[in-house]
């Protein structure tokens, strides 16, 4: 998208010169050069390890809460180089059963003046069997989750998602089903309370066969209204989910400047940021501790990590961040997360999660 230069930047330019440089390549081939660069070993600088950052959640060991969200790395190509750039996680996908093209170019729209993103890219991917094969090549250091979707012209979306978890129950440390990309129609209707708990009862069962009990979380959209979104956390916990991510990308549009706003797809970086923390607040609210939540859309400091974790966040994933901000952004919000926990007094990142919930879940929606 732009990360390429960012990548190969050794500190000879200034960032604003580097960026300028990135953004005369088109967003997707400048993307497709950034995994290249990452598998080939650039891209390095793992900051040092903050035992105050580490979390326990469902059974895995986060070193810290900063991951990767998922789209970056659709076809599991890198999810090592991510963790070498100060990541505590990634998150491979959205995989698919079978490859998938997506839509028609151009699909993936930069919006400067916003910091913004507007991707249709529609799930373009590589399919089970080649990730899979990658996946298990690996060795197994670092928390790597597969991020599962349908196939555009699937006649059983639900079976799309038994699928994915039995092809990646023992290859992934977590599992997320994503039901909630608005680039392949209809698909979002699965979240709908009784649609939403069929899946989630097939999918549960599927683990179960799998044998290994893997964390399962969901991830939702940012476009739910207030009604939706209690039905879908009760769903989620009667299904005996692990946890939610929240959110994907928005279809709203409002409060943008940049030409591009008019492009279709889903919006993602800062014009995210209120909406997804507002949102994740209140899934927060009406969850309590019953499930782990990713809170996701708009983080580009460590500050915006912070309040995501404030608002009710265990674990903070980002992607626009990183094509505004470049791949040295993970360590630094990681070392700013530390900063803030000294100026804060706290002995653990945990402490700060859910202090400022209720402010977030009661904040004005049109804000
Ligand atoms: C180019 C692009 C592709 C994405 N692809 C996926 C995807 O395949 N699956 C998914 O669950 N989310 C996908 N996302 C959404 C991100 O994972 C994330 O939820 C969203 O962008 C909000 O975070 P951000 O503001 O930090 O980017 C994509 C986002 C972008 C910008």
């Amino acid at each position: 998208m732009g990360e390429i230069l960012w990548v190969l930047n050794t500190g000879a330019m200034s960032e604003t010169l580097l960026r300028k440089l990135a953004f005369a390549i088109p967003p997707e081939t400048a993307h497709r050069l950034t995994i290249a660069a990452l598998a080939s070993g650039l891209g390095g600088s793992t900051p040092p390890a903050d035992p105050r950052l580490r979390r326990r959640l469902a059974g895995l060991d986060f070193p810290n809460p900063l991951g990767l969200a998922a789209g970056f790395d659709k076809n599991g190509e890198v999810p090592d180089a991510i963790l070498r750039l100060g990541f505590g996680f990634a998150e491979v996908g959205t995989v698919t059963p079978r490859r998938q093209a997506g839509n028609p170019r151009p699909r993936v729209f930069r919006l400067p003046r916003d910091e913004a993103v507007i991707n249709r890219l529609g799930f373009n991917n590589e399919g089970f069997a080649a990730v899979a094969r990658r996946l298990g090549l690996r060795p197994r250091r670092g928390i790597v989750g597969v991020n599962l979707g349908a196939n555009r012209d699937s006649a059983d979306r639900v079976g799309d998602y038994v699928a994915g978890v039995e092809r990646f129950a023992g290859l992934a440390d977590y599992l997320t089903i994503n039901v909630s990309s608005p680039n392949t129609p209809g698909l979002r209707d699965l979240q709908e309370a009784e649609a939403l708990a069929g899946l989630l009862s097939r999918v549960g069962e599927a683990r179960a066969r799998a044998g290994r009990s893997v964390p399962l979380f969901l991830k939702i959209a940012p476009d739910l209204d207030d009604d939706a979104v209690v039905a879908i956390v009760a769903a989620a916990i009667a299904a005996g989910i692990d946890g939610m991510v929240v959110s994907n990308t928005t279809v709203a549009r409002a409060g943008l400047s940049d030409k591009a706003a008019q492009e279709s797809g889903g919006l993602s970086g800062r014009p995210l940021f209120r909406r997804s923390t507002r949102l994740l607040a209140r899934v927060r609210r009406l969850a309590g501790d019953r499930l782990v939540l990713i809170g996701v859309g708009g983080v580009d400091s460590a500050e915006a990590a912070w309040t995501k974790i404030a608002a009710g966040a265990d674990l903070v994933q980002l992607y626009t961040g990183l094509i505004y901000k470049g791949p040295r952004l993970a360590a630094r919000i990681v070392t700013g997360l530390g900063e803030r926990l000294d100026r804060e007094g706290m002995a653990s990142i945990a402490e700060a999660v859910g202090s400022e919930t209720d402010r977030w879940a009661d904040s004005d929606p049109q804000a």
